[in-house]
């Protein structure tokens, strides 16, 4: 099996592993284009698989990238489904979507849509906090729709996360109202979520041989996520030192990457048969990354039983 490292790219996991997308079915959050969603599912379409799914808000940023899809393959399926992922309606209406369109399972889910660092505290419908109920609750639900599908191809989940997740701290999973809010704490903690996310679904999957993952894509200024966020540079830096801080002076540093280097970290995991055996781990350039010990298994089943709260619905793998 190739070594990846910090340089793959998409293109180069597709040449080692491309065999292992034929004739699957793939589900990605948030593929517009310009993203590394997108990339990835452009490389992923290389691959000759039976199905992509692209689930967003946008049609009209999603559409070229199926286009795309059927440049490279026109034999590869590709649908749109809408999904607004602050709006519990529109994620179970998707997941039910979904469904229909995948009755012979899902191979791989990919939860990579995000917003970051939402200047000013911002609720979705049902009370929750912006950033918070986009990256963590919405995929939280959608997966638990998805999971039966998950189950019969024995897939993986990768939930995109980020090494901002040092923003957050060591976040006891207890205030959720942000009695102070911080745009860049809350987007680490709703980072630190998606990591004990993919801990907590690897501990539920491994009973019917599926896996999870959550992956850091590296810093990509050229996708939308920085323009899309309110931030300015002075507060990047002022969070930058405050993670420092919180981190016993270790800086969340993430060299720069392309938007293939990105994609490549979301595919890897989907496709090796190899990682399997380390299922619930954090991928960081390609490679098996560290957490710190506040991140882990207790906090993970923490993190469960508060986002089957918030849904209020029991979530049984
Ligand atoms: N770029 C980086 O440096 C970096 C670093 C670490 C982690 N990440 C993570 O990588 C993932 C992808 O980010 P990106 O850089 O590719 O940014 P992006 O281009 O802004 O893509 C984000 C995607 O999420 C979608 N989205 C946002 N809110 C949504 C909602 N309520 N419902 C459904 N979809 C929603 C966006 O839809 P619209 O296009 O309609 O807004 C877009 O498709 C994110 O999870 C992010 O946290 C990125």
């Amino acid at each position: 099996m190739a070594a990846f490292n910090e340089e793959t790219t998409a293109q180069n996991v597709i040449d080692a592993l491309g065999s292992e997308a034929v004739g699957k079915t793939f589900v990605i959050t948030g593929p517009s284009q310009g993203g590394i969603g997108a990339s990835a599912a452009i490389y992923l379409a290389k691959g000759k698989p039976e199905r992509i799914i692209l689930a967003g808000r946008s049609q009209d940023k999603i559409q070229p990238i199926i286009d795309e899809i059927r440049n490279i393959d026109p034999a590869v399926s590709a649908d749109f489904v809408s999904l607004n992922l602050l709006d519990r309606d529109s994620v179970r209406k998707a997941g039910e979507d979904i469904k229909r369109l995948t009755s012979d399972g899902i191979s791989a889910l990919i939860n990579n849509a995000g917003i970051m660092a939402v200047e000013h505290f911002t609720k979705s419908k049902t009370g929750v906090e912006a950033q918070f109920e986009t990256n963590h609750v919405g995929h939280f639900l959608l997966t638990s729709i998805l999971m039966p599908e998950v189950k019969k191809r024995k897939g993986v989940v990768v939930n995109v996360s980020s090494l901002g997740y040092m923003y957050g701290g060591a976040w006891d999973l207890e205030d959720t109202d942000f009695q102070t809010y911080d745009c860049w704490e809350a987007y680490g903690r709703s980072k630190l979520a998606n990591i004990l996310f993919g801990i907590g679904l690897s501990k539920r999957m491994s009973a019917f041989g599926g896996a999870a993952f959550s992956v850091s894509p590296g810093f990509i200024p050229e996708t939308k996520l920085l323009a899309n966020s309110d931030v300015s540079e002075k507060r990047l830096t002022a969070a930058f030192e405050d993670a420092t801080e919180k981190n016993g002076g270790v800086a969340p540093v993430q060299r720069v990457a392309t938007i293939e280097q990105g994609a490549a970290n979301l595919i890897m995991p989907a496709l090796n048969p190899d990682l399997r055996k380390s299922s619930g781990a954090f991928i960081v350039e390609c490679g098996i990354g560290s957490v710190p010990d506040w991140a882990g298994a207790d906090q993970a089943e923490k993190l469960w039983r508060l986002s089957e709260k918030l849904i209020d619905q029991e979530v049984v793998v």
